[in-house]
C-alpha cells in the first residue's frame, strides 16, 4: 500500500505514467467508467474546498465508485475533539481510499500512520498540495508537450502558497526548468524551498518583485491568490492583497504561446478580461484536475492490490 503525501513520493517515471493514464482517460472515458465498481472514496475535508473535493468526488463517480465523507470539520466528530488518528482509523474501515485536507501541516502524514487504506494529501496548511501539482503537470504537458526546458514565473503569495511549494519541488526534478519567483519580499518562498529544494537541484532561479519586467521571458505564468486566511494580521493582508493584478495590458509584452495558469480560487489577481485570452488555461487546468485524480485513484488502488487493472 502506498500513499500520496508529497509529490516526492512519486518517481518521475510514476508521474509520467500517471499523466499518460490521465490522457488515456480523457480520450477513452467509457473504458474507465466501471473500473472502480464497488469501491468507495472517503473525502475528509477539515478545510474548505470547491475544486479538490468535488473533482475527487466526480473522479470516483466517473470510475463507477461511490463517495462518503464530510466537507467541514464542524460536521464531523473532530468538532467533539476526536483526533485525526482516530478519525482515519475509523474511516479506513469504511472506504477503500481516503482524500484528506487539513489546516495543519503534516496532518495527512500522521493519518498515514493509522490507516488501513491509501491516504491522499488534498492540501495540508501552507505545506503541500500534491494533487494540485499533478493537475499542474498534466496541464503543462498538454499545453507544451513536455515538462522540461521552459521558464515558469510563479507570482503572488509564494510564502504561504502550498501549490507553489509542491510545484517547485516537482518541476526542479526536470532538466532545464528556470524559475522566476515574483512576490513582495515578505511573501517570497520560505527559506527551505531555496536551500533544500532549488539550490540542491541546480535549477536556475531568480527572485523579483515586479511582473512587468520578466513577462517577456515566461513560457508559463502561474498566478496565485494572496491568501487572507493564512495571514497573522488583517493589516498585513490588506498591505499585500492587490500586489499583482494580471490584465490584458500587462499581457501585451508576453509571448504568444504563454500558458497562464492559476490553481484557483482567484479573488482579483487575474482580471476577468483575461479569461477570453486563448493563453488563459486555468479553467482547463481545473478540469484536468478531475482526470489526473481519476488516474491517481486507479494507480493507488492498483498498487494496494485493491483493483484489477
Ligand atoms: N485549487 C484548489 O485547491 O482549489 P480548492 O481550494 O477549491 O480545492
Amino acid at each position: 500500500m502506498r500513499h500520496l503525501l508529497d509529490t516526492t513520493d512519486l518517481s518521475l517515471c510514476e508521474i509520467e505514467e500517471m499523466i499518460d493514464l490521465a490522457n488515456d482517460i480523457i480520450s477513452n472515458k467509457k473504458k474507465y467508467s466501471h473500473i472502480c465498481d464497488g469501491k468507495k472514496l472517503a473525502t475528509l475535508f477539515f478545510e474548505p474546498s470547491t475544486r479538490t473535493r468535488l473533482s475527487f468526488e466526480a473522479a470516483m463517480y466517473e470510475l463507477g465508485g461511490n463517495v462518503i465523507g464530510f466537507s467541514e470539520a464542524a460536521s464531523s466528530s473532530a468538532s467533539k475533539g476526536e483526533t485525526v488518528e482516530d478519525t482515519v482509523r475509523i474511516v479506513s474501515n469504511y472506504a477503500d481510499i481516503i482524500a484528506m485536507r487539513h489546516p495543519l501541516e503534516g496532518a495527512p502524514r500522521v493519518a498515514a500512520t493509522k490507516t488501513l487504506v491509501p491516504i491522499i494529501n488534498a492540501g495540508d496548511g501552507g505545506h503541500a498540495h500534491p494533487t494540485q501539482t499533478l493537475t499542474d503537470l498534466l496541464t503543462i504537458y498538454r499545453e507544451k508537450g513536455r515538462l522540461d526546458n521552459f521558464t515558469i514565473g510563479l507570482c503572488g503569495d509564494l510564502k504561504f502558497g502550498r501549490t507553489v511549494h509542491s510545484l517547485i519541488k516537482a518541476l526542479c526534478r526536470y532538466k532545464g526548468v528556470r524559475f522566476v519567483l515574483i512576490a513582495p519580499r515578505e511573501l517570497q518562498v520560505p527559506d527551505y524551498i531555496i536551500h533544500d529544494v532549488l539550490e540542491p537541484s541546480g535549477a536556475l532561479y531568480t527572485q523579483v518583485e515586479s511582473l512587468d519586467a520578466v513577462m517577456p521571458d515566461l513560457d508559463v505564468l502561474y498566478m496565485t491568490r494572496i491568501q487572507r486566511e493564512r495571514f497573522f494580521s488583517q493589516d498585513e493582508y490588506l498591505k499585500h492583497k492587490d500586489a499583482f493584478i494580471l490584465d490584458a495590458a500587462k499581457l501585451e509584452n508576453a509571448k504568444g504561446d504563454l500558458t497562464i495558469m492559476h490553481p484557483l480560487p482567484r479573488v482579483n489577481e487575474i482580471s476577468t478580461e483575461v479569461d477570453d485570452d486563448p493563453r488563459a488555461k486555468y479553467f482547463e487546468q481545473a478540469l484536468n484536475g478531475k482526470y489526473i485524480r481519476m488516474a491517481l485513484i486507479i494507480t493507488l488502488l492498483k498498487w494496494g492490490d485493491n483493483l484489477e487493472y
